[in-house]
Parts: C-alpha cells; sequence; structure tokens
C-alpha cells in the first residue's frame, strides 16, 4: 500500500464521491474515517432491522476459529447478530457491501471475493480489547469495515474506536461512535480496540474476504 498521498481525498466531486472517499482514503493511507456518511435509506433499513429483531437475537461473540474458538470476556465483550436476507434492511445493506467491494475491485484491484456482515452491541461497560482482525498468511479477510446506529453520542460517553498504526503501533485516530460513521482499514495491517462505553452502542462490522484456500473451509477447486 502506497503511503504517499496520491492525490488530495477531499476535492472529490460530492456525488461519485462516497466510494471514491472511501478507495481514495484506503489508497493513500490504509484506512479512512469518513464521519456521518451512510446514505439514509441504508440507516433507515438497518435501524428497521434491529428494531425487529427479538431480545434473544443476540449472541456472545466469539474469538478465534473453528475448534479454537472460544469466548473470551477479558477481550471482548460485546454480542452480535449476524446479518441476513431476513429483513430488507439487511438486503439493503449486503447489497451496498456488494457494490462497494466491486467498485474496490476495479478501482484497487483488491481481488475481493465474498463479504459478511453483523450487527454489534455493546453495553455498558463493555469493550473489545486491542486486536487484529486477520492474521497474516492465517486468514483471508482483507478489509474491514464499521459503522454505528448511535444518534447523540456525547464526547464522555467513552466506546471509541482506536486504530494504531502498523509498525509503531502509534495511536493513529480515535473514532467516535456516531450515526452513519464510516471506517475502513486494512485487516492484517491496522491493530484497533474499543474503548469502554458507557452507554449502549450499536454498530455494524463488516469483512471482505479473498478466495484463499488457506482457511477453515476451503473454496473448492475449480
Ligand atoms: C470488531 C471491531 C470495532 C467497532 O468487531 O472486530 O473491531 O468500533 N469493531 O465496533
Ligand atoms: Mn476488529
Amino acid at each position: 500500500m502506497n503511503l504517499a498521498l496520491s492525490r488530495n481525498c477531499q476535492q472529490l466531486p460530492p456525488d461519485d464521491s462516497l466510494f471514491e472517499s472511501i478507495a481514495c482514503g484506503l489508497e493513500s493511507q490504509g484506512y479512512v474515517v469518513l464521519p456521518a456518511v451512510l446514505p439514509e435509506p441504508l440507516t433507515r433499513g438497518l435501524l428497521d432491522y434491529l428494531a425487529n429483531l427479538e431480545a434473544g437475537a443476540f449472541h456472545v461473540a466469539r474469538i478465534g476459529r473453528g475448534s479454537r474458538q472460544m469466548r473470551n470476556k477479558f477481550v471482548r465483550r460485546d454480542r452480535i447478530h449476524w446479518i441476513s436476507e431476513e429483513h430488507p434492511g439487511g438486503t439493503g445493506w449486503l447489497t451496498w457491501l456488494d457494490q462497494l467491494m466491486q467498485y474496490l475491485n476495479r478501482r484497487l484491484f483488491l481481488g475481493l471475493f465474498s463479504l459478511e456482515s453483523h450487527f454489534s452491541l455493546y453495553q455498558h461497560g463493555d469493550f473489545y480489547r486491542k486486536h487484529l482482525d486477520a492474521f497474516k498468511g492465517r486468514s483471508n479477510r482483507v478489509l474491514s469495515l464499521v459503522t454505528y446506529l448511535n444518534r447523540g453520542w456525547e464526547p464522555d460517553q467513552g466506546g471509541e474506536l482506536v486504530i494504531y498504526a502498523p509498525e509503531s503501533d502509534e495511536e493513529l485516530v480515535r473514532v467516535v461512535p456516531g450515526f452513519g460513521t464510516l471506517v475502513l482499514f486494512l485487516s492484517e495491517d491496522f491493530p484497533h480496540e474499543v474503548l469502554p462505553t458507557r452507554r449502549e452502542r450499536y454498530g455494524v462490522a463488516a469483512w471482505f474476504r479473498i478466495n484463499a484456500s488457506n482457511n477453515d473451509h476451503p473454496e473448492p477447486p475449480e
């Protein structure tokens, strides 16, 4: 990833803009934070989906893969619900993610192949300690995305996402989980954490994968 700014990401036409702003940010620095940009029909669909989930729909998130999966309350406390086409809001969201994936493939030649996404709910006191979403050579997760569905987040309510530099571990950015704020970063490169939250924190996470065969469920050979 070229760390030099290849062009000014701010000077784009306002409309072609969201996917291009994402591509430009990823191309220039490997991560991008865009406050309050998620299109309204998407947030409306996601909120409606959330409102229609049963109380028991969120379950404890697991850490690790396959048989090594475990729960670890010291690492992460959030609960999740995988997004599917069970609700039109889920269909709209997954369709938009797929369009974004195709745009990024054309624009950055990332070779992204599939995606997955879940809601996450952090209750008062919940956090997610510093981690990577993928380990080099051990996962086919390439790109991580998060967005938030919380209105009126106050500075003293915690719950920020902190993103660290790949090599130095220096803090790069602290993201307030405000409504429609979009964050993307390369999964293998950027350690990040969620600071303890002091109110309910609703978010959506997604990962884009390449079609690698070194995973738990290899794609069949062609
Ligand atoms: C994750 C994650 C960040 C956030 O789910 O892996 O890092 O801000 N989420 O919710
Ligand atoms: Mn993560």
